[in-house]
């Protein structure tokens, strides 16, 4: 893993921006995989900005988002998909059948998103966001690691954290999701993970330092061969304290 700390969320997001753009500019990646969430916003807004400079271009990628939930109506603000049209997709020359989400048809053949995935040659670069208890994607703490795309039920704790998307109404928010697979989500070429403030801290350190097990969804991501941490200083508080890293901030 390489961990790179920076004083805060925006030159953070900037780093983040630039590596993508230089990704796609290079034709390192023809597949990016989404993350929603607050986390990413600020990347998005800045891919906006480099696509209205002609720094990027959109036309051949294709993306892959991580989760949708499953319980809302498809018109409502807060489903991934129309997410992702509010804060990137609307504004750029992305073609709107390159962007794929996971089936949320109640077939229960979800993992025709990962045999999609493969098919399509798999993806190069996907970001990642943490929840406070762990999981990555929608993938809750005890998820086998061993899983693909599938539905699952939110925990309350999740719930908690993204009712602030539904005007505080825990109501509101969705019980059910589908989700990308942990398995799913290790096969990406190269993944950056992504996570700012206080928060984050506790998930950060026992993804970085804690022991591998399905009790921290995220602590496989310390086996995966090309993975890059983006933090800001209040997500790193923990790993700081600890040792080493010290020497690593930007
Ligand atoms: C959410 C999403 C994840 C996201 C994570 C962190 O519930 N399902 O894809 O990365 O939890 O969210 P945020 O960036 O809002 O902190």
């Amino acid at each position: 893993m390489e961990i790179r700390i920076f004083k805060n969320r925006k030159i953070a997001s900037e780093a983040i921006s630039q590596l993508i753009i230089d990704s796609i500019n290079r034709k390192d990646i023809k597949n990016l995989g989404l993350a929603t969430g607050s986390t990413y916003q600020y990347t998005y807004y800045l891919l906006r900005k480099a696509y209205e400079r002609n720094d990027i271009s959109f036309e051949k990628l294709l993306t892959f988002n991580l989760d949708e939930y499953l319980d809302i109506d498809s018109s409502h603000d807060q489903t991934y998909k129309n997410y992702m049209y509010k804060h990137l997709f609307k504004y750029v020359n992305i073609k709107d059948e390159n962007v794929y989400f996971p089936p949320t048809t109640e077939d229960n053949e979800y993992t025709k998103y990962d045999k999609l995935i493969e098919n399509k040659g798999g993806i190069g670069l996907q970001l990642l966001g943490i929840g406070q208890n762990g999981h990555i994607a929608f993938n809750e703490p005890k998820t086998s690691f061993s899983i693909k795309t599938h539905k699952i039920e939110l925990t309350e704790s999740t719930r908690q954290a993204n009712k602030r998307f539904f005007n505080h109404q825990i109501d509101q928010v969705p019980r059910y999701a589908i989700t990308m697979g942990i398995d799913t989500i290790m096969r990406s070429k190269r993944i950056i993970v992504a996570a700012f403030g206080l928060s984050k801290a506790q998930a950060i350190y026992r993804m970085i330092k804690g022991p591998i097990n399905e009790d921290c969804p995220a602590s496989i991501l310390q086996k995966h061969p090309n993975i890059k941490v983006f933090l800001d200083e209040d997500a790193a508080q923990l790993i700081l304290k600890g040792d080493v890293l010290n020497d690593n901030i930007n």
